[in-house]
């Protein structure tokens, strides 16, 4: 029976996240007849002092998939921090077998799944510190709209796309085989001219309710 980690990394500390959506939908996909699967939130992992436990966890499995939102064009705060503990925690404790298998979902605000690029570089780039192998990202661009409208009729074809990639790291993890997979895009079928406009008037309602005006937000704070 193989171990399966998913780690939800969003720094969220309440209301909807879609990293939350994604690990759940995850999670479905796998027949748990045949699987010991469990799921570490980091944010939680954190705050209850759990990370010994979790990273004896992570030491264990045979595969770990790393949810998370893109942060700044990379990976969150507290995700690299709990990477760099790991890290740490590795290396005093020996490495791990290089047949443990790391995947990565990322999604962004933006809709262009391409900006998670550098993200899925950085995920790779541990995989090789802790002796793990890398084996390839599912990037999500529009992701704040897609948990949104993910009911919505138009958002079928993308949801179909996320349940083909997640039926791809279930079906890799199953087997014994590291061919190569290329990174999966996914993206909101959404016209983008009308995406930046929504996305231009959620800024100014944003910038309202913190009792800022529409100025406000062009503001720079160094020059
Ligand atoms: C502090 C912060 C930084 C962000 N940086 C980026 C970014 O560089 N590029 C981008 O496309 N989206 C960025 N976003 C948007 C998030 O990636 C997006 O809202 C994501 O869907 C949140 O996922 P979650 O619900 O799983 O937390 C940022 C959001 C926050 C709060």
């Amino acid at each position: 029976m193989k171990n399966v980690v998913l780690i939800n990394a969003s720094p969220k500390i309440s209301g909807p996240s879609l990293s939350n959506y994604l690990v759940t939908l995850l999670a479905n996909q796998f027949d748990l007849a045949s699987i010991c699967l469990s799921v570490i939130n980091i944010r939680q992992s954190i705050t209850k002092r759990l990370t010994l436990d979790d990273f004896t966890k992570l030491k264990e499995a045979d595969a770990v998939v790393i949810v998370f939102p893109l942060y700044f064009y990379c990976t969150p705060g507290i995700l690299m921090r709990f990477l760099e503990d790991y890290q740490r925690f590795i290396m005093e404790q020996g490495s791990l077998s290089n047949q443990t298998k790391v995947y990565t979902i990322i999604n962004c605000g933006f809709p262009e799944p391409e900006r998670n690029r550098e993200a899925v570089r950085v995920i790779a780039s541990f995989c090789k510190h802790v002796k793990a192998h890398f084996r390839f990202g599912v990037l999500i661009g529009g992701g704040g709209m897609l948990l949104e409208t993910k009911n919505a009729g138009f958002m079928k074809k993308t949801i179909q796309a996320l349940h083909n990639s997640f039926l791809t790291i279930a079906n890799d993890i199953q087997n014994n085989e590291f061919e190569t997979i290329e990174n999966i895009d996914i993206s909101v079928k959404f016209p983008k001219i009308l995406f930046r406009f929504i996305g231009g008037l959620n800024w100014i309602s944003l910038a309202r309710k913190n009792g800022l005006k529409k100025k406000d937000l062009y503001r720079q704070p160094y020059r």
